[in-house]
């Protein structure tokens, strides 16, 4: 078997997993939960939700991963010493797998919004339109696209393939993000977008409602529990400090997703303010697709025909968000099959990239009935569910040395600093019982 692969630098590891965290999840799910669960009081408890037990949950995997050197399968085995490791590890892969199974169709409508508005500018209407117009064909070809353009980099391999686009486009990213927010912040409307970001509306902060919402967008949005951040982990150099790795990579990821919200928000009060419906009738926010794909591009409509290159700039941001985050999911699969089916990288990606393309397909052809289904079961259920089985994994079954001697590694003071005085106990007792709680009570 080949030798496995390592990302190269350390810069290199924080872009591919801040890659991996910043996505559709940052850009889109974040601004929509935070309008439609009372603004900044959203705000407040995702950072506390997301430093408090997504990060620590968030180094289970990276320390789990970087120790046992191995895809989720084998290293949950190694760490229970029993099949159940295994079976959880299968479970979190499959998780994942379905995970970008929707996720592609998702990336596969941004690309189509991003070439609507390149014919657009050509003066190509029709094509244009159907682009943009719900279909079987068109949800089929943009889907098969999405998976071709993810596994052309997976293929690759870590260092020459995700490492390295990662670093080239996240910076892509941050510039294009700052560009956008500058530009809509000039709008007529922006200021009262900025003001409904900013006001918390405190009466609502302990609906169990917005709480566990808050936990599941952390999850997501960290790309936890299903064996992403795990695997990233296992190609950390043993040089690396691992703890300030994790801290970077949370930063990032909870600073994008504010940072997204100043974007989105104000667009949105722009795009009222330009005589476009934000609230359906019910009073409710217009959310979820709705948001992405009718409130801004109808902003875009209202804009002249010189600023065609927001749109695009804006749908590009989409895209390297949404390709550097499935990249991460499709590698964990591949992981397993280039590890314990001794298949060779191209052969894998090829493989499993079709497997889970033709979930989608199933999808995209039972769309009312599974596309919602499929995301409320594996980000609703299995990832929280997973979260706390990894948890007690780690902090139950993990013999404390080793975890000690993992935070060692790169980080030869660890045992004094404060990360591990706290984290193993924490992890054992604090994070289980606040996930267990809120799932409880969103039962
Ligand atoms: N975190 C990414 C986002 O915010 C999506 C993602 C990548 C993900 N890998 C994952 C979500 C694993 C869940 C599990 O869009």
């Amino acid at each position: 078997m080949a030798a496995r692969g390592q990302f190269s630098t350390r810069i290199g590891f924080i872009l591919a997993a801040a890659g991996s965290a910043i996505g559709l999840g940052n850009v889109w799910g974040f601004p929509t939960n935070v309008a439609s669960n009372g603004g900044a009081a959203f705000v407040l408890v995702y950072l506390i939700l997301a430093f408090l037990l997504a990060y620590p949950v968030l180094m289970v995997e990276l320390l789990v991963g970087r120790h046992y050197q191995s895809n989720p399968v084998n290293a949950y085995r190694k760490l229970t010493g029993n099949i159940i490791g295994a079976i959880v590890g299968v479970i979190g892969l499959l998780t994942v797998s379905f995970i970008l199974s929707f996720y592609a169709i998702v990336g596969g409508w941004i690309v189509t919004w991003c070439l609507h508005y390149f014919a657009m500018a050509l003066g190509m209407t029709e094509a244009a339109n159907w682009l943009v117009t719900f279909g079987n064909m068109r949800n089929v070809i943009f889907t098969v696209i999405f998976f071709v353009l993810t596994a052309a980099i997976v293929r690759n391999g870590v260092s020459e393939g995700i490492e390295k686009w990662s670093t080239r486009l996240m910076p892509l990213f941050f510039l294009i993000i700052i560009l956008l927010i500058i530009y809509v912040a000039t709008l007529d409307g922006a200021g009262e977008g900025f003001r409904a970001y900013l006001t918390p509306d405190f009466s609502i902060i302990t609906d169990p409602e917005l709480i566990i919402n808050a936990m599941g967008q952390a999850f997501f949005s960290l790309s936890l529990a299903v064996g992403t951040m795990l695997v990233y982990g296992s190609y950390i150099s043993k040089k690396e400090n691992i703890v300030s790795l994790g801290i970077w990579v949370a930063v990032l990821d909870i600073s994008i997703a504010i940072v997204a919200g100043l974007l989105i928000i104000p667009a949105m009060y722009v795009a009222q303010a330009n005589g476009v419906q934000i609230y359906d009738e019910a009073g409710a926010l217009i959310s979820s697709d709705g948001l992405l794909f009718s409130v801004l591009p109808s902003l875009f409509e209202t804009m002249t025909s010189t600023a065609i290159i927001v749109p695009i700039a804006f749908f590009t941001l989409m895209i390297i968000a949404a390709v550097t985050s499935s990249i991460s999911m499709l590698e964990v699969p591949v992981s397993f099959a280039i590890e314990n089916h001794n298949l060779t990288r191209n052969k894998a990606t090829f493989l499993i990239a079709g497997s889970i393309l033709l979930i989608s397909l199933i999808i995209v052809f039972n769309f009312g009935s599974l596309f919602g289904l499929v995301i409320t079961a594996t980000t609703e259920w299995s990832q929280p569910l997973l979260g706390l089985v990894i948890s007690i994994f780690a902090g139950w079954l993990w013999h404390r040395n080793n975890i000690l001697e993992e935070i060692k590694e790169g980080n030869p003071d660890a045992a004094n600093g404060l990360f591990f005085k706290i984290w193993p106990w924490y992890i054992k007792f604090v994070c289980p019982a606040l996930i267990a709680l809120m799932f409880w009570r969103s039962l």
